[in-house]
């Protein structure tokens, strides 16, 4: 048996302190995320009349409103902040892997959201989405508080057995890439005109409604999904940079996004409510995405959603360059200019679904 130590007993107490004192400090950002469909709704309630219609600003409503909106994206960034964390102390690994994880969840949020949207009225749900909401971060919150503090199971898998998996990560995303370059370019032609969108969507649905390639493109996102996520809970359990937390943070955002669009398009939509999933069911119109009190949840979904979905891409491409041995500084510098160029491209796609047109 081993002499008892004084220093020993001093460790372990300062371990199961710390343990329990970082499992409540997680409800500081629960408590933020909390406040996330309220943040929407208040920025929506300040830009529509009573009609539904937009609002006439003055300039303290329309300095709220964008603190509002901003409040609204800062809870997301949140989650990557708290994502890049790293752990100073050896023995809280489970604990700085959980919160890393829940900050990876917060990321989703805004996509989260419209997931439980959708399927609340496909189930009838007669409970707002708001309380919905309000009830799973609080159960969450709870479960992570009293899970047992005790190490779990070994879940640092060396990325190095992963290898594979990332390549055909890597293979599969080509085939979405194909989509996604068409279909954000298709949503570019919103800022011409609603009519100009269908027509370039017209043309893309010749081959990607094809009977061979949609069954494709469903199982090459769906495979996406699932290895991403596979991968994302590997990597959420080492510490990171703040590039490659980004790329697990808008891999997971995509993971959601990807599941719940399908859902969105395919069950919802086509199956469940016979809408024809054009113009005027990706921007809410006519009442238009600002100004419907559902459809607002669209706006941060489908904005971060462009962004991340290029910014993911680029730092796929950081990754395979660094690999093969490309300077790190210029690597560095073409992820900036990457996701900056992804910024406007989702800007630009946000503002004609908004309703501004070019010209
Ligand atoms: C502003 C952002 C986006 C909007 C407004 C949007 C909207 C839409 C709409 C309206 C459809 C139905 C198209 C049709 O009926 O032909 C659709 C389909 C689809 N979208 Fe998106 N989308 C967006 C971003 C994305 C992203 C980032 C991805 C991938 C990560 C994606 C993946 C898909 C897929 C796989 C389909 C099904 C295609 C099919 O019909 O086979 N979308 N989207």
């Amino acid at each position: 048996m081993q002499p008892w130590k004084y220093s020993d007993s001093l460790a372990s107490y300062t371990q199961e302190s710390a343990v329990s004192k970082v499992q409540w400090i997680l409800w500081g950002p629960i408590a933020v995320t909390l406040f996330y469909p309220f943040l929407l709704d208040a920025f929506h309630y300040l830009v529509t009349d009573d009609q539904g219609h937009r609002a006439s600003l003055t300039l303290a409503t329309a300095v709220l409103a964008a603190l509002l909106l901003l409040g609204v994206f800062a809870v997301p960034a949140m989650g990557l902040a708290l994502a890049c964390k790293k752990s100073r102390a050896p023995y809280d690994d489970v604990t700085t892997t959980r919160a890393r994880r829940l900050a990876l969840m917060i990321v989703a949020a805004p996509t989260l959201y419209c997931f439980i949207g959708v399927n609340s009225i496909m189930l009838g749900s007669p409970v707002s989405d708001q309380s919905i909401w309000v009830a799973g971060w609080l159960l969450l919150g709870c479960v992570l508080t009293f899970a047992r503090k005790a190490p779990l199971p070994q879940v640092k898998r060396s990325m190095r057995d992963l290898a594979w998996l990332r390549v055909a990560h890597g293979v599969a995303g080509v085939i979405v890439l194909l989509f996604v370059t068409f279909h954000l370019f298709n949503h570019l032609f919103g800022l011409i005109s609603p009519e100009a969108h269908t027509a370039v969507m017209e043309v893309g649905r010749q081959v990607y409604r094809a009977p061979f390639v949609e069954p494709v493109l469903v199982v090459a996102l769906l495979f996406q999904v699932f290895s991403g996520l596979r991968l994302a809970w590997s990597w959420s359990a080492h510490s990171v940079d703040a590039y490659r937390i980004v790329q697990i943070g808008s891999g997971v955002f995509l993971a959601v996004f990807i599941l719940g669009h399908l859902n969105a398009v395919f069950i919802f939509a086509r199956t469940y409510a016979g809408i024809e999933t054009g113009w005027a069911f990706a921007s809410g119109d006519p009442v238009g995405m600002l100004h419907d009190p559902w459809s607002i949840r669209l706006l941060p979904h489908y904005a971060i959603g462009v962004f991340f979905v290029l910014t993911h891409l680029v730092s796929g491409l950081r990754v395979v360059l660094l690999a093969h041995g490309a300077p790190r500084l210029r690597v560095n510098n073409l992820w900036w200019a990457g996701a900056g160029a992804s910024a406007l491209v989702s800007l630009l796609i946000m503002l004609g679904m908004t309703g501004t047109r070019l010209g």
